[in-house]
């Protein structure tokens, strides 16, 4: 998929080092599941390209600025009479936050969803404590679902998740 600025395409084994570099970050780890891992190690980086590749459950795209991979952002699939929507997850190496890039991969990402999987809802978790994914949904024209109170723990915190949502307008 071809943006402006970026494209998304799947991972390859070259990715590792780069992966490596940028998900190797206390702060992006932070605001994800606990199935990331920190420290990000090379090794942390070949399993996920791996996983990339075989598991079906979930389509993982590298976003790629020109020179390179500089976050990773995917379509988890999900089972039975859900299967109409589709959860995003997402996350940017530090270096690249602040400039636009992921508002517009989430919107390559969704139009992928609506017209090429044909999924009613794409939609994504956000914990209460990340402001700034919030406003990327929002910039994307997502909106705001529900919340759900004290739902996870992450670092030994309690904390709100918010759901985010977009539905596709042809279906
Ligand atoms: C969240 C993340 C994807 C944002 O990507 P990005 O490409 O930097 O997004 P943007 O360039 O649109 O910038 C972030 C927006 O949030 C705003 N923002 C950043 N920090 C903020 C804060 N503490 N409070 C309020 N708004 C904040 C910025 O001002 C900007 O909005 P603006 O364009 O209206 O000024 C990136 O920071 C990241 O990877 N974070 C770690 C992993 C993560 O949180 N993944 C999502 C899990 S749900």
């Amino acid at each position: 998929m071809q943006g402006r600025d970026l494209k998304l395409r799947r991972l390859t084994a070259a990715d590792a080092p780069k992966l490596t570099t940028y998900a190797n970050n206390p702060k992006i780890a932070a605001n994800l599941m606990d199935r990331f891992p920190n420290p990000y190690t090379l090794e942390s980086a070949h399993w996920f390209i791996n996983y990339a590749a075989e598991n079906e459950g979930e389509s993982v795209f590298a976003i790629d600025w020109g020179e390179g991979l500089i976050g990773v952002i995917s379509l988890i699939f999900k089972p039975d009479i859900y299967a109409a929507s589709v959860e995003l997850g997402y996350w940017l190496g530090e270096p690249f936050w602040g400039q636009g890039i992921m508002p517009e991969a989430i919107g390559l990402i969704v139009k992928h969803a609506f017209e090429d999987l044909q999924h009613s809802r794409v939609y994504a978790n956000v914990f209460h404590t990340n402001p700034a994914s919030r406003r990327v949904l929002e910039k994307a024209g997502f909106e705001r679902e529900g919340i759900a109170r004290k739902a996870i723990v992450k670092n030994g915190r309690i904390l709100d998740v918010w759901t985010y949502g977009k539905v596709n307008p042809r279906l």
